[in-house]
């Protein structure tokens, strides 16, 4: 197959910068097509894995029949052309010039910097300046938290919102942006925390009041780091592997069924799940955080983008474990209850039958270490129009829904689950 020898024939160096250089995408095209056979799905694999290929895989390669996006360099467009028009495969043009995306995403404008709000995305320098704000502004609500530290050696900051301290044992926990270029769900977690401490909406002071929230905004800070400073489209950590390639992936390093399935060996890869489970800092010592409260976790959530999906456990297999039947109940309600404020239409399901088989996830290792009831990862918005690129207008209702389907949640769960006086 083609694609291979294309790969390793344009290791091209000028895709190399200088480090203080940011990566330029000008003129790179983002493709959505289908591979029809099993070879061009490993000639994928391999074009995936290869180094400064050129080519940029925005959605994992799950097998034939199964829609791929594709960022692709100007100088490859021609020669991916005629590879599908040579293989009969029609292709659809997502986004024409991804660099156009990046510099209208809505980054906040130079003179702004250091304040906060949601009308632009922020720098983790940003966002950790805000969540120790209100912690010094809220002490009675508002614990800043020290979730562990990273590769690099950076802090990874949460906040705990508690409004009664018998909400102790019942802790919610969310965590965004282990996917560094997955910039919408950092901003939608300090969204959220926000809401929980301000909003007087009956039914979000309840969701409020009800548990001890424990929000992490930023679950892999090094990669969210260089997201900023070099490379807008970086997802992994930022350990060096080989050479020419760096990270591994932290949504697929942790110790539950790693790399059975969905995760690449391949450092060079974008799923590649590390040398070994919790090889990552960042997991490891997030790891180590959750064991330490995880007996009275009520809920774990984790944010990523995009393709607007609420998936439960596992990642590993579509057998439906544990409470999945719950889950899916819950589910169907919260995205119908999303759905209202604009209509944006989620689908529901396990990992392995929604989207694909992926180990090594985060929400896998709690939900089975754990057993945490209520356990779902979000694939925020949308569904390719912007891919990861989201435009920061979209932040405010993009939290605004999510919320709404996280009042739907715990609401469901209260009802299938009421509490007694005693608890
Ligand atoms: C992008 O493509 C346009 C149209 O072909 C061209 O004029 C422009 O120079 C290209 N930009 C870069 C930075 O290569
Ligand atoms: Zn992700």
């Amino acid at each position: 197959m083609k694609f291979l020898l294309v790969a390793l024939a344009t290791v091209a160096l000028s895709a190399t910068l200088a480090t203080s250089d940011k990566v330029r995408y000008d003129n790179y095209t983002l493709f959505r097509f289908v591979p029809k056979t099993k070879a061009m799905v490993q000639s994928l694999i391999d074009l995936e894995s290869a180094p400064l290929s050129g080519y940029h895989f925005f959605s994992p390669i799950q097998g034939e029949a199964q829609p791929v996006d594709v960022l692709i360099s100007p100088d490859h467009q021609a020669e991916f052309k005629a590879i599908l028009e040579e293989n009969n495969i029609e292709s659809e043009v997502l986004v024409e010039d991804i660099q156009k995306s990046i510099d209208n995403e809505g980054f906040r404008p130079d003179t702004l910097a250091g304040s906060f709000d949601w009308r632009a995305y922020h720098t983790l320098d940003e966002i950790y300046g805000w969540l120790r704000s209100i912690a010094s502004s809220y002490p009675d609500r508002v614990t800043l938290l020290y979730g562990g530290s990273t590769g690099q050696g950076r802090d990874i900051l949460g906040v705990r919102i508690s409004h009664n301290p018998a909400n102790a044992e019942r802790i919610v926990f969310i965590e965004a942006n282990i996917h560094a270029r997955e910039w919408i769900t950092s901003a939608v977690a300090t969204f959220i925390i926000n809401q929980l401490i301000g909003n007087t909406d009956a039914e979000v002071r309840h969701l409020a009041e009800s548990y001890d929230f424990y929000v992490f905004p930023v679950f892999n800070p090094d990669g969210f780091v260089h997201s900023h400073t070099t490379n807008r489209l970086w997802r992994k950590t930022r350990t060096q592997y080989s050479i020419f390639c760096y990270g591994a992936d932290p949504n697929r390093n942790w110790p539950y069924q790693w790399m059975t399935g969905g995760a690449s060996n391949q450092p060079c890869s974008d799923t590649y799940g590390g040398p070994a489970p919790l090889s990552e800092p960042s997991t490891l010592s997030t790891s180590n955080f959750i064991r330490s409260i995880g007996r009275n976790l009520e809920a774990y959530i984790s944010l990523h983008s995009y393709s607007q999906m609420l998936l439960l456990p596992y990642g590993h297999t579509t057998a439906h474990l544990d409470n999945y039947d719950e889950l899916m109940l819950i589910g169907r309600q919260a995205i119908q209850d999303l759905s209202r404020r604009y209509g944006t239409q989620y689908v529901v399901g396990n990992i392995a039958e929604t989207i694909y088989v992926a180990t090594g996830g985060s929400m896998d290792w709690v939900k089975n270490e754990f057993q945490v009831p209520i356990s779902y990862t979000y694939e925020l918005r949308d569904l390719g129009q912007n891919g990861f690129i989201l435009p920061a207008e979209e932040i405010i209702p993009t939290g605004l829904e999510t919320l709404d389907s996280l009042v739907s949640i715990f609401r469901s769960y209260e009802l299938l689950h009421p509490r007694t006086d005693s608890e």
